[in-house]
């Protein structure tokens, strides 16, 4: 947690995401048309707000699972090191996949996590972010479908926390130390 007295700084606003993500569900259903066994994963506990609108613009037969892996635990700055601290309820096995995060940073939890589900063997592993700060990456990795390219800022809002905090804004704004 922390003591630093810091304001929110509105970045992109509720309306903008929810018109993004319906330009995202057009593109999506296109690729998944054939399937009807679509598994969707959200990384928690960033990816929940945006898993819940996103599988509601999503005009297919779907099910939805969870994985948590660890990343930043309660500070700024990435662990590098990637845990699966809870996995999968289902077997992927020739299931068509798409795994959901927030954002990629460093790159390192994504491609971690889809490095281990492509050892399941599902027919199709895609993945789609919300956020995406490229300058920061570290390993070579791009989701297949991104929400937003933003800066270098630190963010907080629409399911991602600062410190376990700020989860609940329905917008996504970056973090101003006053
Ligand atoms: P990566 O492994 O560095 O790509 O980190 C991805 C994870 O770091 C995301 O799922 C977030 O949980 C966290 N993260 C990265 N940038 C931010 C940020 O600006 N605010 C809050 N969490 C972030």
């Amino acid at each position: 947690m922390s003591a630093r007295p810091y304001v929110i700084e509105e970045m992109i606003s509720a309306k903008a995401i929810a018109a993004r993500i319906e330009a995202l569900c057009r593109d999506i259903q296109k690729e998944f048309a054939e399937t009807n066994k679509l598994v969707v994963v959200g990384l928690l506990r960033g990816s929940f707000v945006f898993i819940a609108d996103l599988v509601r613009e999503l005009d297919l037969p779907i099910e939805v699972d969870f994985l948590e892996a660890s990343s930043y635990g309660d500070g700024m700055e990435s662990t590098r090191e990637v845990r699966i601290l809870k996995d999968l309820r289902g077997a992927i096995e020739g299931r068509d996949v798409l795994v959901v995060e927030d954002i990629v940073d460093t790159g390192h939890t994504l491609n971690h996590v889809t490095q281990l589900l492509r050892t399941r063997r599902p027919a199709h592993l895609r993945s789609i972010a919300l956020l995406d700060k490229p300058s920061r990456r570290e390993v070579d990795f791009r989701a297949d479908w991104i929400g937003f390219e933003i800066p270098d800022e630190f963010v907080v809002g629409y399911g991602i926390d600062f410190a376990q905090r700020n989860r609940n804004l329905p917008f996504i704004g970056k973090v101003r130390f006053t």
